[in-house]
């Protein structure tokens, strides 16, 4: 059985005067159960569009997106986000940020003791507990966030350009962690990015959608066991090939400009 299943999604806005926008087209998409796939393309092409309707965070025009066997018709803990900005409450420290959804949710005392220290130790935080978002980096801060989600066990996490706000080298060492805390975990992962560096470096499988309208314009299976070198001559070669597809894609997007 799937883990997330999106079938027919297509998605119209409208914009300030009214007028459909047309963003999504219809994406036909199914990712298996512990995969990690990432969605790449051209900027407005409705990646973020695409994960906020599978996080439930907005309703697609028509279609069915499905976590197992239940619809998605809202947000629900099944189902983690995590966003560029980690967003961490800045007057809570960062142990009352991460224990904050196990509170809510009524988590007994222990085992949110138990995992807190899981996932300040996975997410190495260890010594940063009681610090306030503002007293840490911004990679510890959307590592923070990250634990934040996690920790709360969803069965799918999603994740939309969730490295873009921090530096090279700090971005490549949360790569290796999510990396490392995927193949530990096998959570199903969803992950969103226009990094496609990025996206080969970490998935199972990259999708590229073409420029808006958006539809499937190729999938790349990633047929590399982790731990993957960056440098690794399979990985450049299908980076370079999808770069290649995607100003394919563009040139047609010029093209119907001009007509
Ligand atoms: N709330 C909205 N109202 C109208 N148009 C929107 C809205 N959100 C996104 N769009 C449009 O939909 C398209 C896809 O946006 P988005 O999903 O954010 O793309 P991406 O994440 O791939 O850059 C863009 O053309 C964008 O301008
Ligand atoms: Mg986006």
């Amino acid at each position: 059985m799937p883990n997330i299943s999106i079938k027919d999604v297509k998605k119209v806005y409208e914009d300030a005067s009214g007028n459909p926008v047309e963003a999504i087209k219809g994406i036909d998409l199914n990712i298996e159960d512990g995969e990690f796939v990432s969605i790449v393309g051209p900027s407005g092409c409705g990646k973020s569009t695409l994960l906020e309707i599978v996080a439930g965070l907005q309703r697609q025009t028509s279609g069915d997106v499905f976590i197992g066997d239940n619809p998605v018709t809202g947000t629900s803990r099944d189902i983690g986000v995590v966003f560029q900005d980690a967003s961490l409450f800045p007057w809570k420290t960062i142990r009352r940020n991460i224990l904050y959804g196990m509170e809510v949710a009524k988590v007994p005392r222990d085992e949110q003791e138990r995992r807190f220290s899981q996932y300040i130790e996975l997410m190495n935080l260890k010594g940063f507990e009681d610090k306030y978002p503002s007293q840490l980096s911004g990679g510890m801060r959307q590592r923070a966030g990250i634990a934040r989600t996690l920790i709360m066990n969803p069965k799918v996490t999603l994740m939309d350009e969730p490295f873009s706000a921090v530096d090279h080298l700090t971005r490549c060492t949360l790569q290796e962690e999510l990396v490392r805390i995927h193949q530990k975990e096998k959570k199903t992962v969803l992950f969103v990015t226009h990094d496609i560096n990025e996206a080969v470096f970490l998935s199972d499988r990259v999708i590229l959608l073409s420029p808006r309208p958006s539809v499937i314009q190729r999938e790349y299976k990633i047929n590399l066991p982790h731990p993957r070198s960056r440098s690794d001559d399979y990985l450049v070669h299908i980076a370079s090939k999808i770069v290649a597809d995607i100003s394919r894609g563009a040139v047609e997007l010029d093209n119907d400009y001009i007509i």
